[in-house]
């Protein structure tokens, strides 16, 4: 082995070396500056040496064990727990006593490597050569991690302003359909609405999920968006409809169906369920299929409800607004005849006394 310099790419890195005998300290520094190190500081005084660390911040630290004062495993611990949180430092541990129990005592407290007295000169190069190489292997990776952090961060915001942005969408695009489910036949926009708000009320009552609650108060206002197929002068017509016209109206359900059934997401999903049998009844005698009670999925038996007493109270170019008191008694005539006899019953005991201001009644 050479006694030459035996390494050229750290030798700006600090060394201090912790040693209670000065000689100690000018041997070691001496070797290193053979060995191309020319920044090697000494300190004898132990307790200086935390101080010392905390300004200095060194790359590598040479640390006799035996000294007076704060001994060597103490200065070690306390050490690791001031640069806890910086780049990994190598501790060097310098002793002449070569036991196992303080080889473990000494790894135990976080020492990097020993170097035994007395020193081979070689040997103290190579292990602080090595150390120092374990150091910047660490600070790359730090460095490293820190780049990747950031770009995590950066996709991170990313996909969340995207997924804002898509969630905007379908729910503009909601919007506009709810719009235009309606714009032909209730003037005031406000049909729609207070049908889903009043069915997501009645979900609740019966015991469903938060999800479903707020997939059905959604889904609902879409019930008639069928009627974009029936021409206005049956639509708007002010008087009774012909048999012919009834039966125009009759398709919305189906009309209204076959436009959701593209829908992929659960909203559309119920909406389409909705459409199609929002016009069933209790009894077998709706349409368009004219199946009965529990055939009719409960979405469509929810919407019924709402539907009927939100258009009996409110004005229609057909029918004034009707009263709270009349429209119900009007649907308690067909309990178990159009509508689900529990659903009905949970809707006037406990939907109706909550709709307040979200849903002006506009009782007539
Ligand atoms: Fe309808
Ligand atoms: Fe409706």
């Amino acid at each position: 082995m050479t006694d030459g310099p035996i390494l050229n790419t750290t030798l700006s890195s600090l060394v201090l070396v912790v040693d209670d005998e000065p000689a100690n300290i000018v041997l070691v520094a001496g070797i290193l500056c053979r060995h191309g190190f020319d920044n090697v500081k000494g300190i004898t005084h132990a307790d200086l040496v935390v101080d010392e660390v905390l300004q200095t911040k060194p790359d590598i630290v040479l640390l006799d064990m035996h000294m007076p004062g704060t001994d060597g495993m103490t200065l070690l611990r306390q050490i690791r727990i001031i640069t806890a949180e910086q780049s990994f430092l190598p501790v060097i541990v310098l002793t002449a006593d070569t036991s196992t129990q303080l080889r473990l005592d000494a790894l135990e407290a976080g020492a990097t490597d020993f170097i035994t007295k007395p020193f081979d000169a070689t040997e103290v190069a190579l292990r602080v050569r090595n150390c120092i190489g374990q150091r910047e292997l660490h600070q790359k990776l730090r460095a490293h991690n820190a780049i990747l952090d950031a770009k995590v961060r950066e996709r991170t915001a990313e996909l969340r302003r995207s997924h804002e942005e898509i969630t905007q969408a379908y729910a503009d695009t909601l919007k506009m359909l709810h719009l235009i489910s309606e714009y032909r036949d209730d003037e005031t926009h406000g049909h729609t609405l207070r049908v889903g708000y009043a069915s997501g009320l009645l979900a609740l009552e019966a015991g469903m999920d938060d999800r479903y609650v707020d997939t059905i108060r959604q889904a609902a206002p879409l019930h008639d968006i069928g009627k974009v197929g029936v021409p206005d002068i049956i639509l708007l017509k002010p008087g009774p409809l012909t048999e012919e016209e009834f039966a125009a109206i009759k398709d919305h359900p189906a009309t209204g169906a076959s436009i959701l059934v593209q829908g992929r997401s659960d909203i559309l999903k119920m909406a389409h369920t909705v459409a199609l049998t929002h016009h069933e009844r209790w009894d077998g005698t709706g349409y368009p299929k004219g199946i009965r009670s529990e055939q009719i999925p409960v979405e469509g038996r929810m919407v019924t409800i709402t539907d009927v007493f939100d258009a009996l109270t409110h004005a229609r170019p057909y029918k004034p607004a009707w009263s709270v008191d009349r429209t119900v008694e009007k649907m308690v005539d067909g309990r178990a005849k159009y509508f689900d006899p529990d659903l009905l019953d949970l809707f006037l005991e406990s939907v109706i006394g909550k709709l307040g201001d979200n849903t002006p009644l506009n009782p007539g």
